[in-house]
């Protein structure tokens, strides 16, 4: 057997090259689909002529340079990707044509087929096993994407951003072009073809601009998308009014299908969940169902901002996405319903979900510095000890701080890849908090125990509160630091 290997966060480097546009074209056909897709590259690191290209089970059916094929001994292609060995130090355009299988993917990564329906799931890392790209998130795009197939049979062809053109190829085929105009990673990429009912709707936003909204679902169940509506137009209002948070595109696209195996996914402009997390009719749901809905909603569409707009640098800094969308939507539903039925049971939860792993031999830090699996770390303690992080920040802060806080971090790093240091220097730039030990939240493992003790001196009329942290070791059994004194 293979030995696993680590990656570790001390072996990150940057990019060597840029991939600024990125148009793409899905040919779409029974047995296979042909993916083209055309790059402008522009090099950072100028002495650097080779660039390595994430990609994973594919077949490279074309390669070209500025339009002129690539000879061979100009690049190296193995099962995790293609290096371009002689690329030239002035921006170029590279275009690659692939096939794909999606029938035959059952890694649930990339474009696959369940039912009758293509869709895709590439968090974090399953846009390789569509094309050859820079599969990583602090590589950030403008998408272009051209969905091509059989009119009859994938009548809805979706994409990010916003419809741009449509029409027909030949007499049974059509397409449709989308454009996004914000840049992202390839992992919020997504595409959708199939024959899928649709429940719409529209907001209009706090600067008057009107967005259609769509929830198109599996034939049958138009009429259980009205509470996933509500909750989503909700979630809209919400991001406004506490966040100043406005919807970008003119469409948000919503796919929720039996077939989708992933929960719910966030990708620019088309979140994808399995119908569990969206479809629900008065007759059948429980109260739980629809609070949950509400929220997965309202999660799914925080991440426009908190996820999107403002991406993680590398994969270890997961959190900055999750932990703070988890923290948004906890927030939300709170105001939606009662804030403290609302603690309870985000409490309860983080107890009996987060407090067991980080007890168990799979605890983890906030802010891991290692892994051999990242699928792996999509984790309560990611997710629900990271909101808790953010809340204790907030508890100290006080909300006006805070909001102005979440502004700056807006204001410095929209449209950038960060880190969660990024994210607690902006949050933090005017208050008076020991930050370097607060961040031992994030790198530190495992549960401290606080004992509480007090005493009431009644002649003197002194009350002394003793307040003891017990510091659990690490998994690997290290010492670990006290947190804020
Ligand atoms: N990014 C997805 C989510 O948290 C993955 O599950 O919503
Ligand atoms: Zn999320």
């Amino acid at each position: 057997m293979r030995e696993p290997k680590n990656t570790y966060l001390s072996d990150y480097r940057p990019p060597s090259h840029h991939i600024t546009h990125c148009e793409l074209v899905f040919d779409i056909f029974d047995e296979k689909t042909i993916v083209s897709n055309t790059m402008k590259i522009l090099a950072l690191d100028k002495e650097n002529r080779s660039l390595l290209l994430n990609g994973k089970g594919l077949e490279l059916l074309s390669l070209k340079c500025n339009g002129i094929e690539i000879d061979t001994e100009s690049y190296l292609q193995n099962d995790t990707g293609l290096k371009l060995l002689n690329l030239p130090a002035d921006p170029c355009t590279i275009s690659v044509v692939t096939a794909i299988y999606p029938k035959q993917n059952t890694n649930l990564e990339g474009l696959y087929v369940s039912g009758d329906i293509y869709c895709t799931q590439n968090e974090p890392e399953g846009f390789r096993r569509i094309s050859y790209f820079l599969d990583r998130p602090d590589n950030m795009t403008v998408f272009t994407t051209t969905v091509i197939a059989d009119r009859e049979r994938f009548p809805i062809l979706l994409s990010n951003g916003n419809m741009i053109e449509k029409g027909s190829v030949g007499d049974a085929r059509h397409f449709v072009k989308w454009h996004d105009p914000f840049v992202k990673p390839s992992y919020l990429f997504a595409l959708v073809a199939g024959d899928l009912d649709v429940f719409s709707d529209s907001f209009v936003t706090s600067s008057r601009r009107s967005v259609d909204l769509n929830i198109y679902v599996d034939k049958g169940n138009r009429h259980r998308c009205s509470y996933a509506m509500r909750s989503l137009k909700a979630a809209m209002k919400w991001d406004e009014k506490e966040y100043g948070r406005e919807y970008d595109l003119d469409v948000y696209n919503i796919v929720a299908v039996d077939s989708f195996n992933m929960g719910a996914m966030e990708n620019k402009g088309l979140n994808i969940f399995n119908s569990h997390y969206v479809l629900a009719d008065e007759e059948h749901a429980t109260d739980q169902d629809f609070m949950g809905i509400e929220s997965v909603i309202a999660h799914e569409y925080f991440h426009n901002w908190t996820g999107n707009r403002i991406t993680c640098r590398d994969w270890f800094q997961l959190t900055l996405k999750e932990g703070l969308t988890v923290f948004r939507d906890q927030c939300f539903s709170a105001d939606m319903n009662s804030p403290v039925v609302q603690r309870i049971k985000d409490v309860k939860m983080l107890q009996q979900r987060q407090f067991a792993e980080d007890a168990g031999p799979t605890a983890h830090p906030v802010k891991p510095d290692h892994y051999i699996e990242i699928n792996n770390f999509y984790t309560a303690t990611v997710y629900e000890k990271g909101a808790e992080v953010i809340r204790m920040l907030h508890t100290f802060m006080g909300p006006e701080k805070f909001r102005r806080g979440m502004d700056r971090y807006f204001i410095l790093f929209d449209g950038q890849a960060v880190r969660t240091e990024d994210f607690i220097f902006a949050l933090t730039q005017d208050c008076r908090i020991d930050i370097e030990q607060f961040k031992l939240w994030y790198t530190q493992e495992r549960t401290p125990v606080l004992y509480v003790d007090e005493k009431y001196d009644a002649e003197n009329r002194e009350y002394t509160l003793y307040l003891t942290q017990i510091i659990p070791k690490s998994v690997e059994g290290k010492e670990q630091k006290p947190y804020l004194a």
